[in-house]
């Protein structure tokens, strides 16, 4: 990673017992302060000199040692720090890491050393504890005691705790009606302070979730291995960052980039062979039900089909081709979840399909469904690898869905360690990583990034077999999950009703719901517009590539590139709507969306290029569009535009608006007969 400048300069040194206590942000909105009591360290928040998170205990209970309390102080200090890093893909690709640090050491009568450390950025803070414990080559933590106790009630947007999915539907709830709930817990304060609890470096221990233990205090909860345990850690460690995310904007949390400044620099040499692509494949028609993973006369991995999509992807500049249900294992699917990750389906000739992609310019974004089978899939992970990587793969799709054996949580220590080493084995191989049922984001991406995106939420598959994601869902999802990192939610249905499967013999139900009862619930503008809003570095246009040949609006996803430079989150309310612009090289992407209720927003073009002519591609709701009872209505109109000019983006309910701008001199991605 190449860095600009560096300035760290110590600004007050440790004295001998005693030290500084607290510490602001580089704009001086946000303090942190430090209080031993009893022995036992505690902090609290303020913001605009207003109490915002009251005293709150810290500490480790563990097995071994006494970690949470009987401190005193062995001196503290500040340091500052200012940086511009850059990244070789992202929201946006260099970023700005300005903070004050305070660094407190504390020593017990049992010798512990507990050096706990703020960062506080003028977007937030985080926290975290470096223990060392004497004599002690391994410490069973047996729960974390760290509070958040907000000074006042708020507003609140999250899903219930749970330690084995994220596929669950968002509450707004007053946050002292939570009683538990996975992080990112986004709330808005009756100050109008918008803030967000999550977590930054994720590594070898459990993920956090928050539990209530009264009114609006919270405790974190450790998701635990088997015997109760939540971590087992040596000696010697550091916690993941406690992180509150803080801004007066709902989209000022979109623009912090918080949890990744609180993560470590990039430790890949070489990272030219990572990049981000758009990708379609053979997955929506089984979670339709009109193919199956199997191989079997519904079969959807066929190499014939393969063929298909990989010069529909030439066709259209789409750079990746995922096909689900390629190997043997399928038929064991919820039962031994027995996968084999070097037996291609006997209808399904992987050397041939390989071939041809690489023919064809289009890379070929391999499948893993491990069923939650993780010690059936760690046997073959490195045979699997270097097969793939023999073949030219450099993608990969992995899947968990399925309880992993023993008792094992998806987000324990367990889990955190092997979604790890998938990610450091992939990496040997150049292989890049886009995990379905993961952990959950905490900026590991900076670090690691060949681990592109992931699922995390429910996505788009809901849409086919449940209930599905109510239109407000991808209003939410911004100002929450998408805080934590990227997700391959697999946005662009077009057939919006599933109208185009009505009749199809081989339709058959195969999760909650038949596919016949069920639809998506926006219009097809916001469709486009969430290929914009919901970042990821592998996009996929989900729907059925027949659903997308020769239709006009998909001339929006050619021209899209994943590969984005700049992004700005430009307007929004939690729940309500939100806009986002991306650049990539020299062009613009926009979008916005809307939950039930019809919206037009004033959209200034500041971010344009001064002095330059674009041409605006607008892919907007038809006049008589609304998710209920008309989603598929839209109009694609054209005009040229400058920075000085202002949009009128009007929203149907349910709907969206995309655009693409490209400088006048330049052409769109048109196919034949587009015009
Ligand atoms: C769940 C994943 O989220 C989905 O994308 C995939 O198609 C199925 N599992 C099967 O692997
Ligand atoms: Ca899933």
């Amino acid at each position: 990673m190449k860095r600009y400048f560096v300035l760290a300069v110590a600004l007050t040194a440790a004295a001998a017992c005693t030290g500084p206590s607290s510490v602001s942000s580089p704009d001086g909105h946000i303090k942190v302060d430090f209080a031993l009591s009893d022995g036992v360290p505690y902090y609290s928040v303020s913001v605009d000199g207003k109490p915002f998170i009251e005293q709150s205990r810290l500490g480790i209970a563990a097995a071994e040692s006494d970690l949470s309390g009987t401190f005193s102080s062995a001196g503290s200090s500040l340091s500052s720090h200012d940086e511009v890093w850059t990244q070789p893909w992202g929201e946006n690709k260099s970023i700005r890491d300005r903070h004050n640090e305070l660094r407190v050491n504390l020593k017990n009568g049992s010798g512990v050393r507990l050096a706990m450390v703020f960062r506080v950025f003028d977007d937030g803070l985080g926290f975290r504890y470096e223990y060392e414990v004497p004599g002690a080559d391994t410490v069973r933590v047996n729960d974390e005691l760290t509070e958040f106790n907000f000074a006042s009630d708020a507003r609140s947007w999250s899903i219930p705790g749970n330690f084995d999915t994220y596929e669950l539907t968002y509450r707004d709830l007053p946050l002292s009606a939570v009683e538990d709930a996975n992080t990112p817990v986004t709330f808005r304060t009756e100050d109008g302070i918008y803030a967000s609890v999550h977590e930054a470096a994720l590594v070898d221990y459990p993920e956090m979730t928050l539990r209530k233990t009264s009114g609006t205090r919270f405790t974190s909860a450790l998701a635990p291995l088997p015997d109760g345990v939540k971590a087992v850690v040596g000696g010697t460690f550091k916690t993941p960052w406690r992180t509150v995310q803080i801004s007066d904007s709902a989209v000022g949390l979109i623009n912090s980039a918080l949890i990744l400044n609180l993560n470590d620099p990039c430790v890949l040499e070489d990272t030219d062979w990572i990049r981000p692509m758009k990708y379609v494949g053979v997955w929506w028609g089984m979670h339709l039900g009109i193919n199956s993973w199997t191989a079997d006369a519904r079969h959807g991995a066929t190499t014939s089909e393969a063929f298909r999509y990989i010069d529909f992807a030439a066709a259209n500049n789409i750079e990746g081709v995922l096909f689900e249900g390629w190997n043997d294992g399928w038929d064991t699917w919820g039962a031994r979840q027995d996968f084999d990750f070097t037996s291609p389906a006997k209808d399904f000739d992987i050397r041939k399909v390989t071939q041809y992609a690489a023919s064809k310019g289009v890379s070929y974004i391999l499948h893993h469904e491990t069923g939650g089978n993780v010690p059936n899939y760690e046997r073959q992970l490195d045979t699997a690898l270097a097969w793939a990587a023999e073949m030219g793969i450099h993608a990969l799709k992995t899947g968990y869905a399925g309880g992993m054996p023993g008792g094992n949580l998806h987000h324990s220590q367990y889990g955190v360690r092997h979604y790890q080493k998938v990610i450091d084995e992939a990496a040997k191989y150049k292989i890049m990583v886009d995990a379905h049922e993961p952990i959950k984001p905490t900026g590991l991406r900076r670090t690691y990034p060949n681990f592109m995106t992931r699922e995390g939420a429910r996505g788009m598959e809901w849409n086919a077999w449940s209930d599905g994601n109510a239109p407000e869902h991808l209003e939410i999802l911004p100002y929450t999950r998408l805080l934590a990192g990227p997700m391959d939610y697999t946005p662009g249905t077009f057939d919006i009703l599933f109208e185009n499967i009505k009749g199809n013999p081989n339709l058959r139900q195969w999760n909650m719901k038949p596919a016949t009862e069920c639809r998506v619930h926006t219009t097809l503008a916001k469709q486009l517009a969430d290929w914009v809003i919901i970042y990821s570095p592998l996009q996929m246009a989900s729907d059925l590539i027949e659903n997308y040949e020769g239709h006009p609006a998909f001339r929006f996803f050619r021209d899209f590139d994943a590969d984005c430079d700049w992004s700005e989150a430009l307007q929004g309310e939690i729940g309500e709507y939100v806009a986002v612009v991306r650049r990539a090289g020299d062009r613009f992407f926009y979008g916005a969306t809307t939950d039930s209720s019809p919206r037009t927003l004033v959209q200034p073009l500041s971010f344009l290029e001064d002095g330059k002519d674009y041409t605006a591609v607008i892919y907007a709701d038809g006049e008589d569009a609304d998710w209920l009872t008309n989603p598929q209505s839209y109009e694609i109109t054209e005009r040229t535009v400058t920075s000085a000019d202002t949009l009128e983006v009007r929203m149907a309910a349910g709907g969206g608006q995309a655009i693409t701008f490209i400088p006048c001199h330049e052409q769109s991605e048109k196919a034949p007969g587009d015009d």
